[in-house]
């Protein structure tokens, strides 16, 4: 039996996995079979549609990932979901919220059974230095109002295995999916209650992160970031710049010692763990 017949997403179950509370928060559940990019469906919408909307696509025909990348999007297996949500207070400071996804991504996981997967700054999710998925939030906000942050995710579950080939898949970099990594001994989640697992932690972390700020998020942060005390490459677009990782400020910018007491922090670069 195909991984589409098997593992189909259904609302009802994604509802049916949630607690009561949780789910009572998501204003919409949108399940669609194709779309070009759920975040940019997200973000179409009318205004009074967009507060709690989670939109899920079986396939992405334009998944756009961070920097202007694209993210490989077949249909059958892997998750690709966005929530809107618009914070209820204006100038609460969103540089960060990136950051506290990925962390809120990582605990989803762990309630999945996944061990030893982490975060490459500022919201790569990595387990064995491959990439098992990705974040892109983007925000809309005018000083006065409130903010809206679209929260997209994409986490490879189970890749096509036509997919799965070098030279097929259109993805540049090391990728995994969670069906290797967890391996044959731990049973892979249906899409569904995976999607229920993702929703109940972002939901939660929203309304603590609204309430309390990424400092709340941070000690967990540390628990997930990958990069600290590593050698680091960071690219920018004026150029290349070697140092250490010393986790995150308080904008959630990286922190980089690039000689002794020489501490500078980055807030958009591409980076690589410098190996000798
Ligand atoms: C990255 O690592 O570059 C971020 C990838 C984000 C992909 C997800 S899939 C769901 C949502 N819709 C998109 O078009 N992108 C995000």
């Amino acid at each position: 039996m195909s991984a589409t017949i098997r593992d189909s997403l259904k609302a009802s179950l994604i509802r049916a996995s949630m607690a009561p509370e949780t789910r009572a928060r998501l204003s919409e559940l949108t399940l669609l079979q194709q779309t070009d990019s759920t975040n940019t469906a997200i973000l179409r919408m009318p205004p009074e549609r967009q507060h709690a909307h989670a939109l899920l696509a079986d396939r992405q025909t334009a998944g756009r990932g961070r920097r202007q990348r694209t993210w490989h999007s077949p249909p059958g297996g892997n998750i690709y979901l966005s929530l809107g949500w618009r914070f209820r207070k204006a100038g609460i400071p969103l540089s960060n919220l990136p950051l506290v996804v990925a962390v809120t991504v990582c605990r989803a996981l762990d309630r999945a059974g996944l061990r030893g997967h982490g975060i490459k700054w500022p919201n790569d999710i990595l387990f064995e230095g491959k990439k098992l998925a990705g974040i892109l939030v983007e925000s809309r906000s005018a000083s006065s109002e409130p903010a809206l942050a679209v929260i997209g995710i994409g986490l490879n579950v189970r890749m096509p295995p036509s997919d799965a080939h070098a030279g097929t898949s259109g993805i540049d970099r090391p990728w995994t999916d969670l069906g290797s990594a967890l391996g044959p001994e731990i049973d892979l989640k249906s899409r569904n209650q995976l999607v229920a697992l993702l929703l109940e932690a972002l939901l939660d972390a929203l309304e603590d992160f609204e309430q309390n700020g990424f400092d709340r998020f941070r000690p967990a942060w540390r628990d997930f970031d990958i990069l600290a005390g590593q050698k680091i490459i960071l690219e920018q677009d004026n150029g290349r710049i070697e140092g250490v990782a010393r986790g995150v400020d308080r904008d959630g910018g990286l922190l980089v010692e690039i000689a002794e007491s020489d501490v500078r922090a980055f807030h958009s670069a591409d980076v690589s763990v410098h190996y000798d």
